[in-house]
């Protein structure tokens, strides 16, 4: 057995990780220690010399040189790595996975103090005011340590060190967890093979008295028979109801038979319903807890890799009209956000390729950090390759991309200003999938033929730097995205989006892509967009 112990700078991980491992006569890793041994300077001489990218470098070889963990019964190794070291999502991956772990959490007027007496220099901290310093750190890290085992509220060393032994106690936990924030839009975790325990213990904290399923036959096979029977061997009760699979659970039919399933199980104001399915079961579902009984509780299980990014977060639930998508619906708000990446393993391969359409997006909007990723992994992931999933290429892909919805959504819960850099991509991309008919192409297919429209829209109104422009293409590229001929007729597509123009009552609204960011433009001329649709319609890359 391993521990890891995590937490801020100050909060002790060097001298309680020592003890621990002495008390249990195991190793002790100080990675800062480490790193430095290797650079032979001290870590804020590597930071003069090498900057902070630098010192991250060496602090992931750091990690990487650790090892598999040891999985015997009984302390090996206690690690400590610094308080950033978890910020990276590999990092973390490959930290915390098959290990114990233990997150000194110290209140932060404690840790400032600490740190005006302490002889160490941290490089994140000297020469500003160490109260807000520590608390911008606190904030901005809180999930990532959230992820570990918490032992809080003890200032007395001994009492500590108790205390991170008792984490050691019991049988170890199945999966690992990667991320936890409890935020306005609902707690979220993100990790691996923990489904069961955090839909568990989600459950507990609404006070359940059983869990009703709500699936439809696809995810239902895939993950809600699994998770039923995990609930079922803790003891809770286990009801089910089953929707239509796909697009067709988005109709109001569905929801009244829905409703009438519920209200045979006596479902309650406060009773929670667990949704298990992709972003249409999720959207469908959750706009069944939207409105049965003016709104009940419920817990999102997204099963796919578009609804693990995008369709769980945000609130957002509909059904569609024949008049078309998701014309009636509600915010609602889940109170938990279970995304487990174990189970993307069943998910074909068109699906996962399109979802990374939606990931893309997200990165052409300024994440270069999940730029780089898809850039690296992103075909492999399209792919299914299991060594996309070993190495934490998968499960960063969807941190990254599903916190920066999560961050979106934050900002503008209910949309008053459009969130409006999602559209990203989807100016055209909405025209090329209605005038496919829907359920011609995938979402996040028509959206990569959308962005690439508006990097070529971009480059012609001189938003886009060129480099920028080909780097977004060939990252859609490397994807196989938006490449291939759609047959469709431009002037239909074209047609599509006059009637989005004329929704909207103003010009289209272009998101283009930046440098680094994205810009508005509300100018473009329709003769540029003509043009560009017929090039990306034709499938010229
Ligand atoms: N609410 C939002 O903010 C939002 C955002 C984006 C998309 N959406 C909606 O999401 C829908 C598309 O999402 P989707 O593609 O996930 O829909 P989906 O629910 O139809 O799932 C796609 C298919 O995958 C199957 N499936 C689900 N989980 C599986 C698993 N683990 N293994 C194998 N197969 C599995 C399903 O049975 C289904 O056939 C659209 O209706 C779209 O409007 C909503």
């Amino acid at each position: 057995m391993e521990l890891v112990v995590v937490g801020l700078p100050g909060s002790g991980k060097t001298a309680v990780g020592r003890r621990v491992a002495s008390r249990h006569g195991a190793a002790f890793v100080d990675l800062d220690e480490e790193i430095e041994r290797a650079a032979g300077r001290r870590i804020p001489e590597v930071f003069e010399a090498e900057g902070e990218a630098g010192f991250r470098r060496r602090e992931r070889d750091a990690i990487e040189a650790l090892g598999s963990p040891d999985a015997g019964p009984r302390l090996t190794r206690v690690i400590a790595p610094g308080g950033g070291a978890i910020v990276d999502s590999r990092n973390r991956w490959r930290l915390f996975r098959g290990r114990r772990t233990a997150w000194l959490d110290v209140r932060t007027e404690v840790l400032a103090q600490r740190l005006r007496r302490s002889p160490n220099v941290r490089p994140l901290i000297v020469g500003r005011d160490p109260m807000g310093a520590i608390r911008d750190l606190s904030v901005s890290r809180h999930r990532f340590y959230a992820a570990a085992t918490r032992v809080a509220g003890i200032a007395e060393m001994g009492s500590v060190i108790d205390a991170v032994d008792r984490t050691l106690v019991g049988a170890a936990a199945s999966g690992t967890v990667l991320l936890r924030a409890e935020t306005r839009i609902g707690r979220i975790v993100i990790g691996e093979d923990v489904l069961a325990a955090e839909v568990a213990t989600a459950l507990q904290d609404l006070a359940a008295r059983r869990a009703i399923l709500v699936s439809e036959p696809g995810a239902w096979a895939a993950v809600g028979e699994g998770l039923a029977s995990s609930l079922a061997a803790g003891g809770l009760p286990v009801e089910h109801v089953l929707l239509s699979q796909g697009e067709a659970a988005k109709r109001l039919s569905v929801i009244e038979d829905a409703a009438d399933a519920l209200s045979r199980l006596r479902v309650e104001r406060r009773e929670p319903i667990v949704v298990v399915g992709g972003g249409a079961l999720g959207d469908a579902a959750g706009f069944l807890a939207a409105t049965y009984l003016r709104g009940i509780p419920f817990i999102q299980v997204p099963t796919t890799l578009v609804a693990q990014i995008d369709a769980s977060i945000g609130g957002k639930t509909a059904v569609d009209l024949p008049a078309g998508k998701n014309l009636v619906g509600a915010f609602h708000q889940p109170a938990a956000i279970v995304i487990d990446i174990a189970v993307l393993g069943s998910l074909d391969v068109r699906q996962r390729r399109a979802a990374l359409g939606e990931a893309a997006k997200m990165a052409a909007l300024g994440d270069e950090k999940l730029f780089a990723t898809l850039e690296a992994d992103g075909a492999a992931i399209a792919a299914g390759d299991t060594a996309a999933t070993a190495s934490g290429a998968l499960a960063e892909v969807v941190e990254r991309a599903a916190w920066a919805k999560v961050e979106v959504v934050l900002a503008d819960e209910h949309e008053t200003a459009g969130r409006i850099g999602l559209n990203l991509g989807h100016t055209l991309g909405h025209a090329i999938e209605a005038a496919a008919g829907f359920g011609g192409l995938l979402h996040g297919e028509a959206v990569a033929y959308g962005l690439r429209a508006a990097a070529r829209i971009g480059e012609a109104r001189g938003v886009t730097p060129a480099a920028r422009a080909r780097r977004i293409e060939r990252l859609l590229d490397a994807l196989e995205l938006g490449m291939s001929p759609t047959g469709l007729d431009r002037n239909e597509v074209l047609g599509f989006m006059a009637t989005d123009k004329k929704h909207a009552g103003r010009a289209l609204r272009w998101v283009l892509p930046t440098a680094d960011g994205y810009a508005i433009d509300a100018e473009v001329p329709d003769e540029l967009v003509a043009e560009v649709a017929a090039g990306v319609l034709a499938g010229r890359s």
